[in-house]
C-alpha cells in the first residue's frame, strides 16, 4: 500500500501566509536575542599568557564578570590568511569542531613579536608588511596592512561564548526563571520543543572592516547583490531551510549557506570566512555616508571613515574564524579556495543543457523528449528523472511499469552521447521489507532522535528514516550504493540529484530536522545542521568516483550546500516561481554564490513553480544560457514547457539561446579550468573585473563571463530598449550581436527585440567559440575553433583556450591538457603553448578568426606555420568593422600544438604559427 506524500508543500501555486508561518523570523531566534539584548562583554587577556610557537600564537581570555576563560589562538599563512580560533579552555566537554570543510592542514608562519607593551602586542609574521596588534584590555585585535587598519576583531566587545553545561547541574542556568522565553535549556517554536543537551552554547563575535562600505556574500538568500544594512532589517540568516516559492528579498535562510562575507573597495578586497556548521545570522552595519548636505562648501564636508560593521552569532561549535587579506579579489578567492577546495571541474557535457521536469512520465516520454530536442534542432545533455521514477519514493529503485527497462533507455540516450539524470533523496521509507532500508537500520545508518531510537519524519515516501551522512562510515556505505552491481538498472551514463538535504523533513520544526536529534559520535544536529546536505553530496560523489574506479568525474547536483561544496559538483538556487522579478533575482543570487565559491551554479530556468509564459520563457533561456549551471525545471503539476511547444517565434528565440551557449563552450570550458586551478569564479561582477570604478560596485543586472564578456541579460517583459553600463575609460566593447564598438565609462541605451540578448566583448580579448554545436556536447568536437579578437585601443588582444577529453581525471593524472594562447600584437596574431606540462593531443583546429576593431587592411592576410606563409580567404568590411578569415589549411590550423612542436620543451623553442 502506498502511502500519500505528507507534504505540506503545495504541489503548485506560491505558498501562502500558513506555509510561510512555519519558519523563524530573526525575533523566535532565542540565541540571537540573547546575544543582541546582552550589554557589551569584558574580555581581557594577559600578556603571561602570550604563548609564540612556530605555528601562531595562543593567549588566555577571560570574561571580567563571568570568569569564564578561553583559549586563543592567533594563525597566520604566507599567502594573507589570519585564523583566529577561539574555544572554551576548560570545557566540560568538547564542543563541536567543523571537519571536512577545509583541505588538509595548512603551512602557518612562525608569528614574531613586532613590539610590546604593558596593554598589547603586536606581531608580525613573513615579510612583516601585515601586523596584528593583540590589545589586552579589553580584548582587540586589529590586522593591519603598512599602517593601514584592515580589520578589528571584537571592537565593540561583543565577543559571545557560553560555556557548555553539566545538564545534571543546569539549574544555576536559569534566565530569570523563565527558560522558555530564554531558550536556555528547553524552547518551543510553535509544536516543536528542543531540549538542549549542554544547555545555551551560543557564540558570536564582532568585527569592523575599515575603509570599506561595500560588503557582499553570505548565501543563501534570495536579495540583493550588495548585502543590506540590517540594522533595519532582519539579519542575514545561515540555516539551511527547504522554503518552496521563497520570498524574494529576503535575508532569511534558504537551502544552502556559506559563511562567508567579501567586503570591496577602491584599493583593497578582503574576505571573512567563519567557519561554524550551526544555525548563525550575521549583522552588517555600514557607517560609512559621507555627509551630503550640498549646503556645506565644497571641501568642508564632514567625512566619516567608510567602515562596515559585522556582527557573527551562531548558535554552538566554536569560533574559527578565517581573514582573508586580499589585496586583489583575485587573491581573496584563492586564499578561500586553498582552505575549502576549488571548483570541481565539471565534466563537460554538465555545461550543456539539461532538460528536467517533475516528472517525466515513463520511458516513452523521455524518449519523446528526447526525440524533440533533435527534431526541433536544439541541442541538450542530460535528461532527468524525478521522484516519480522509483517504486514509491525508494530511491535507488525504479518503477517497474512506467520505467521497465532503466538501463535500455541509458543506452538510447547514450547512443546520442547524453546522460540521464536521476533523484537520490536523504530520507529513506521505513519498509522492513525493502533491503535497502534493512541493510541501512542493521548497519546503524541512521540519525537518531533525543531518547537515542532512530529519528523518524515524513517526506515524499511517508514515515521515513534519515541517513547520517556526517559519519564516514555511513558515507562509505551509501557510495556503494551506486556501483554498477548494487544499483540495478544503473549504467555509467547515470548521474545523480541530491534534493531535500537541509534535510526537508515534513513534519518537522520549520520543516526540517530537530535540533535535538543525535548522530554519530553523540553529536546535537543543531551543530552541524548546515553540513548534512554537504555531507549527502560528499558521499555522492564517492559513490561516482568509485563507481568508475576512480577515473571519471562525478556530476551531482544538490539543492543545500556548505563551504566547500565546490568540490563535489553544482547546487541550485531550489523552488524559484515563474515571474519576472524571480528571473531578475537569479542574477545576484549566483554572483554571490559564486564570489564564495560555490561556482557551478543555476537557478531552475523558466520557473520551477506555476507556469511561465512564453515572453518569460525565452527570456529565461536566454539567461539561463548565460549562467554556469543550465536546466530547465518545472513542479509537478505545472503545464508541460518543452521549448517547442509556444510555436515558432519562441522555439527558434529559445534554440537561438541554446546553441550560442553551446557554440560558446570552450570559453565556459576553459573558465571553469580556471576556476579549478585559480579559483576564479567563471560568473563575477562587474567590480571583481573593474575594481577601482565605483559605478560598478552595486551593479547586479549585468556581469561578467571571464573577463571577456559583458553580459546584460533582458529580464523585464515588453521591453524595446535596455540600458547597459559598459565600464572603464580606457575600454572598448563590441556588441557581439552587431559589432559596433563603444567607448566605456558610459551607459548604453540598447535597442533589443525578442531575439535580443545583450552581450559585449570587451577590447584586448579573445574568445573561442565552435563554429557549430551539433545536438549534443559530444558533436562539439565535430566543429572547429573560431577566435574572435576583439582589438583594445593599442590593437592588443589575449585568450587562452583549455582542451582535454572533458570527462576524466587524465588531466590531472597524466596530464593529458592542453592550454593555448592566442596573442595580437602589431598585426600579428599568435599561438602559442600557455602550459608547457600539458600533453593533450586533439584534432582540433581554429578554422576561422574574426577580428573586431580593424579600421584598415594594410596587407592581405597570410598564415605563417615554421617558414611557410600561406594566403588565408578573408572578408572586409569597413562599414560593417570586423575583419574575418577563413584558413586555407586543411580546413584550419590545429588548435593544439602538438607535444612534438609547440609544447615541447626538449628543444627549448615553441615554435609560434603566425597569421
Ligand atoms: C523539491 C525540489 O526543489 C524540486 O526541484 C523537485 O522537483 C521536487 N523536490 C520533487 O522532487
Amino acid at each position: 500500500m502506498e502511502v500519500n506524500v505528507l507534504s505540506t508543500e503545495p504541489e503548485s501555486g506560491v505558498p501562502g501566509d500558513e506555509f510561510k508561518e512555519k519558519f523563524k523570523k530573526n525575533h523566535d531566534i532565542t540565541f540571537y536575542r540573547r546575544q543582541r539584548d546582552k550589554a557589551v562583554s569584558q574580555y581581557f587577556a594577559s600578556l603571561e599568557t602570550l604563548l609564540l610557537t612556530d605555528r601562531g600564537a595562543s593567549l588566555e581570555l577571560c570574561e571580567r564578570d563571568s570568569q569564564n576563560r578561553l583559549s586563543l589562538q592567533i594563525r597566520a599563512t604566507q599567502n594573507g590568511t589570519v585564523r583566529v580560533s577561539i574555544d572554551e579552555l576548560q570545557p566540560v566537554k568538547q564542543r563541536y569542531h567543523v571537519s571536512d570543510v577545509l583541505v588538509g592542514e595548512m603551512t602557518y608562519e612562525p608569528l614574531r613579536v613586532h613590539w610590546k607593551r604593558e596593554d598589547c602586542v603586536c606581531l608580525t609574521w613573513g615579510l612583516g608588511q601585515y601586523q596584528l596588534l593583540v590589545s589586552f584590555l579589553p580584548f582587540k585585535l586589529e590586522i593591519s596592512c603598512d599602517g593601514e587598519e584592515i580589520v578589528t576583531l571584537n571592537p565593540e566587545n561583543k565577543l559571545y561564548f557560553e560555556t557548555l553545561q553539566d545538564p545534571t547541574r543546569s539549574s544555576s542556568n536559569s534566565c530569570q526563571g523563565d527558560e522558555n522565553q530564554c531558550g536556555l535549556l528547553k524552547e518551543t517554536f510553535r509544536q516543536f520543543e528542543d531540549i538542549k543537551a549542554n544547555g545555551p552554547s551560543s557564540v558570536g563575535m564582532d568585527l569592523s572592516l575599515h575603509g570599506f562600505n561595500h560588503t557582499y556574500g553570505l548565501p543563501e538568500h534570495a536579495d540583493t547583490l550588495v548585502l543590506k544594512d540590517t540594522s533595519v532589517s532582519e539579519a542575514y540568516r545561515l540555516y539551511n531551510l527547504d522554503v518552496f516559492g521563497y520570498d524574494i528579498n529576503s535575508r532569511l535562510g534558504l537551502y544552502g549557506s556559506v559563511p562567508v562575507l567579501i567586503a570591496h573597495k577602491p584599493e583593497r578586497t578582503a574576505g571573512v570566512f567563519w567557519l561554524n556548521a550551526s544555525e548563525t545570522l550575521v549583522d552588517v552595519k555600514y557607517n560609512s555616508e559621507p555627509n551630503e548636505n550640498e549646503d556645506e562648501p565644497p571641501g568642508k564636508k564632514s567625512k566619516i571613515a567608510p567602515q562596515t560593521d559585522v556582527r557573527w552569532i551562531s548558535e554552538s561549535g566554536t569560533i574559527d574564524c578565517f581573514i582573508l587579506l586580499g589585496p586583489t579579489a583575485a587573491q581573496v578567492f584563492s586564499q578561500y579556495a586553498q582552505l575549502t577546495g576549488y571548483q570541481a571541474l565539471p565534466p563537460l557535457f554538465s555545461l550543456g543543457y539539461h532538460q528536467c521536469r517533475w516528472n517525466y512520465e515513463d520511458e516513452a516520454d523521455v524518449k519523446a523528449v528526447d526525440a524533440g530536442f533533435d527534431s526541433h534542432s536544439i541541442p541538450y545533455d542530460v535528461m532527468w528523472l524525478d521522484i516519480e521514477h522509483t517504486n514509491g519514493k525508494r530511491y535507488f529503485t525504479w518503477d517497474s511499469k512506467l520505467f521497465p527497462n532503466p538501463a535500455e533507455l541509458q543506452r538510447h540516450l547514450q547512443k546520442k552521447n547524453r546522460k540521464l539524470v536521476v533523484i537520490s533523496d536523504p530520507h529513506i521509507k521505513i519498509d522492513p521489507d525493502w533491503s535497502f532500508y534493512c541493510e541501512a537500520k542493521d548497519g546503524g545508518h541512521f540519525v537518531k532522535n533525543r531518547e537515542g531510537a532512530v529519528y523518524e519524519g515524513t517526506c515524499w515516501p511517508g514515515e521515513s528514516n534519515y541517513l547520517d551522512f556526517s559519519s564516514s562510515k555511513t558515507r562509505s556505505w551509501y557510495a556503494r550504493q551506486f556501483s554498477l552491481s548494487k544499483y540495478e538498472g544503473s549504467t555509467e551514463s547515470l548521474f545523480v540529484w541530491n534534493d531535500m538535504n537541509e534535510p526537508s523533513v515534513f513534519n518537522g520544526p520549520e520543516q526540517t530536522m530537530p535540533k535535538d536529534a543525535v548522530h554519530f559520535g553523540g553529536w546535537e544536529h543543531r551543530e552541524l545542521h548546515n553540513l548534512y546536505g554537504f555531507y549527502q553530496h560528499m558521499a555522492t560523489f564517492e559513490g561516482l568516483l568509485t563507481r568508475s574506479g576512480g577515473t571519471e568525474r562525478p556530476f551531482i547536483l544538490s539543492r543545500s550546500f556548505f563551504a566547500g561544496s565546490q568540490r563535489l559538483g553544482a547546487i541550485w538556487t531550489g523552488d524559484n516561481v515563474a515571474t519576472w522579478e524571480y528571473l531578475k533575482i537569479s542574477i545576484p543570487m549566483l554572483l554571490s554564490l559564486s564570489l564564495t565559491g560555490i561556482q557551478f551554479c543555476g537557478a531552475d530556468v523558466g520557473g520551477f513553480v506555476q507556469d511561465p509564459d512564453p515572453e518569460l520563457l525565452v527570456r529565461w533561456y536566454q539567461a539561463g544560457a548565460l549562467q554556469p549551471f543550465f536546466r530547465g525545471h518545472s513542479a509537478k503539476v505545472t503545464k508541460r514547457r518543452e521549448p517547442w511547444l509556444f510555436g515558432v517565434e519562441v522555439t527558434s528565440a529559445i534554440r537561438s539561446a541554446v546553441q550560442d551557449r553551446y557554440c560558446l563552450l570552450p570559453y565556459w570550458y576553459t573558465l571553469f579550468h580556471q576556476a579549478h586551478v585559480s579559483a576564479l569564479p567563471p560568473i563575477r561582477p562587474l567590480w571583481v573585473e573593474f575594481p577601482s570604478d565605483s559605478s560598478t560596485f552595486a551593479v547586479e543586472n549585468q556581469y561578467m563571463i571571464g573577463s571577456a564578456l559583458l553580459v546584460c541579460p533582458v529580464t523585464d517583459p515588453g521591453v524595446t530598449e535596455v540600458r547597459v553600463l559598459l565600464p572603464g575609460s580606457d575600454e572598448l566593447w563590441y556588441d557581439t550581436n552587431t559589432a559596433e564598438v563603444h567607448k566605456g565609462a558610459r551607459t548604453l541605451d540598447l535597442p533589443v527585440t525578442l531575439n535580443t540578448v545583450p552581450v559585449f566583448q570587451r577590447g584586448g580579448t579573445v574568445v573561442p567559440r565552435r563554429a557549430g554545436c551539433g545536438s549534443s556536447t559530444a558533436d562539439l568536437q565535430q566543429h572547429p575553433i573560431t577566435l574572435t579578437v576583439a582589438l583594445d585601443t593599442k590593437g592588443n588582444a589575449d585568450g587562452v583556450v583549455y582542451l582535454d577529453d572533458g570527462h576524466s581525471f587524465s588531466y590531472r593524472d597524466q596530464k593529458q591538457f592542453c592550454l593555448c594562447r592566442f596573442s595580437m600584437r602589431v598585426g600579428r596574431l599568435v599561438s602559442s603553448c600557455a602550459d608547457d606540462k600539458g600533453s593533450f593531443v586533439s584534432d582540433d583546429k581554429v578554422e576561422s578568426v574574426v577580428i573586431l576593431g580593424l579600421n584598415s587592411l594594410k596587407r592581405k592576410p597570410k598564415l605563417k606555420s615554421g617558414a611557410a606563409r600561406t594566403p588565408v580567404m578573408f572578408e572586409f568590411d569597413v562599414k560593417r568593422g570586423p575583419l574575418s578569415f577563413v584558413s586555407p589549411y586543411n580546413g584550419g590550423t590545429r588548435a593544439q600544438p602538438s607535444p612534438n612542436t609547440h609544447c615541447s620543451s626538449a628543444n627549448g623553442s615553441s615554435p609560434k604559427r603566425r597569421l
